[in-house]
C-alpha cells in the first residue's frame, strides 16, 4: 500500500530509547500473510518492557509495541482471509520483534490470526487480549489437572492488573471463589464487583515462619508475581491443588522445597501463552467466548486513544494500571 499510517514508534539512540506517534511508511511494516486495519489493541506489561529497549523482549529498532490487536482484514495472500474479516492476533512475536498492535496496521504470517469468535467483539476481544487468554489458560490447565470449584478458595495475586483482573473475573465466570490479593485496597470494591468473593493485601500471602509447609489456605492459586509470593502460594496450597506460574512483576527467583510436591501433591503449572499450538489456542479462545466469558466485561477495561499509551505503559512498569488499557484506534 502507498502511503502512511500511524503508529507508536520507538526509536534506539546510543542505547537510549524513546517513544511517541508519528506517520509512517507502509513498508515499515514487516513482510507477512495478512495486513490487518487494527481497531483495538489491548497493553500489556511486555509492551512497556519493549517500549523501554528491553532486549529480552525486543532487539530491533526503530519498532512498534504491542503483541495484541483486533482488526479488520484490509488484504491477504493466504485465501484463509478475505478482505473485511474481523479478526484477533495476540502473541507470537506480534510486538516483540514484528512490528505490534498500537498501530493503524499490522502484516503479520496467516498462522498467527483467529477469525473473531462468534460471540465476541473486537472491543470485548482486547479488553481479555492476552491477559484474558492467559488467564483462560491458567485455569484450563488447572481443570486438566483436576481442579473444581468443591475443592475451595483460589488465590490471584496481582489482581488489579491485566492478567490478574481477568483471571478474578473468569475464575468467578467458572464457578470459583476467588481471594484477590491486592497492593491496592482502594480497588477493592472494584475488585468485588469483578467477582472477588474477598480481597487480601499482598503483604498477607507472605508467612515470615520459614517453615517449608503451613496450614493450607487455598485450594489453588493464579500468580502474576513470582519470588517470594509463589513460593509463599506453593507452601499453602490445600493438598492437590494447582498452582499457575503466569509472572514475575515481583521476581523471576523462585526459591522453594520440593515439600509442596512430594507432600501435599500440589502442582505448579507452566503458562506460557505465547508459543500455545494453534489448536489449542483456538480451543481456549472459543471458551472465551462461552463458560469463561467475564461477566460485565466493559468494567474490566479502559478505552483510551493511541497517544495516551506511552502514559499507561509508564504506569504498568510501576504496577499502577487498574484492569486492561485498549487502545481504541478511532479516539
Ligand atoms: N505467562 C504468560 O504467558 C504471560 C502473559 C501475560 C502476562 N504475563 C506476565 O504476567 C505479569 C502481569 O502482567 P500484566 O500485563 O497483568 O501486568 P499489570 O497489569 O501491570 O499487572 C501486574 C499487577 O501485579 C501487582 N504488582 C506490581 N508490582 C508488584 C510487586 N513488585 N510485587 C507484587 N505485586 C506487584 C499489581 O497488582 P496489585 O496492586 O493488585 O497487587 C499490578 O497491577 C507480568 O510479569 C507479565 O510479563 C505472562
Amino acid at each position: 500500500m502507498d502511503g502512511t499510517y500511524r503508529a507508536l514508534i520507538v526509536r534506539e539512540s546510543d542505547g537510549k530509547f524513546a517513544h511517541g506517534i508519528e506517520d509512517v511508511m507502509f513498508d515499515f511494516l514487516p513482510k507477512g500473510d495478512v495486513l490487518i486495519k487494527v481497531a483495538y489493541a489491548g497493553l500489556n506489561y511486555k509492551d512497556a518492557l519493549s517500549a523501554n529497549g528491553h532486549k529480552g523482549v525486543s532487539r530491533n529498532f526503530p519498532h512498534t509495541p504491542g503483541v495484541d490487536a483486533a482488526g479488520v482484514v484490509e488484504s491477504s495472500a493466504d485465501p484463509a482471509y478475505s478482505a473485511g474479516m474481523e479478526v484477533l492476533v495476540t502473541s507470537y512475536d506480534l510486538g516483540m520483534n514484528t512490528k505490534g498492535g498500537f498501530a493503524e496496521y499490522i502484516r503479520v504470517p496467516a498462522g498467527w490470526v483467529v477469525p473473531l469468535p462468534e460471540g465476541l467483539s473486537l472491543e470485548e476481544a482486547m479488553i481479555m487480549g492476552t491477559a484474558g487468554y492467559t488467564a483462560a489458560l491458567a485455569l484450563y490447565k488447572m481443570e486438566v489437572n483436576g481442579q473444581e470449584p468443591g475443592m475451595g478458595e483460589i488465590v490471584v495475586t496481582g489482581a488489579s492488573g491485566g492478567v490478574g483482573s481477568m483471571a478474578v473475573s473468569i475464575l468467578k465466570k467458572a464457578g470459583y471463589r476467588v481471594i484477590a490479593s491486592s497492593g491496592k485496597s482502594e480497588h477493592y470494591t472494584w475488585l468485588h464487583e469483578i467477582g472477588a468473593k474477598r480481597c487480601i493485601n499482598r503483604e498477607e500471602i507472605l508467612d515470615h515462619t520459614g517453615k517449608p509447609l503451613v496450614s493450607p489456605r487455598w485450594a489453588g492459586a493464579i500468580d502474576t508475581v513470582g519470588g517470594a509470593t509463589l513460593a509463599n502460594l506453593l507452601k499453602a496450597c490445600n493438598r492437590n491443588g494447582n498452582v499457575a506460574a503466569c509472572g514475575l512483576v515481583g521476581s523471576h527467583d523462585l526459591e522453594t522445597t520440593v515439600y509442596p510436591f512430594i507432600l501435599n501433591g500440589v502442582n505448579l503449572l507452566g503458562i506460557d501463552s505465547a508459543e500455545t499450538p494453534h489448536a489449542l489456542r483456538l480451543k481456549i479462545w472459543s471458551l472465551l467466548t462461552g463458560r469463561l466469558k467475564p461477566e460485565n466485561i466493559g468494567k474490566l477495561g479502559t478505552l483510551v486513544a493511541l497517544e495516551e499509551i506511552p502514559k499507561y505503559m509508564n504506569e504498568i512498569l510501576s504496577g499502577e494500571t487498574v484492569g486492561r488499557i485498549v487502545a481504541d484506534m478511532s479516539k
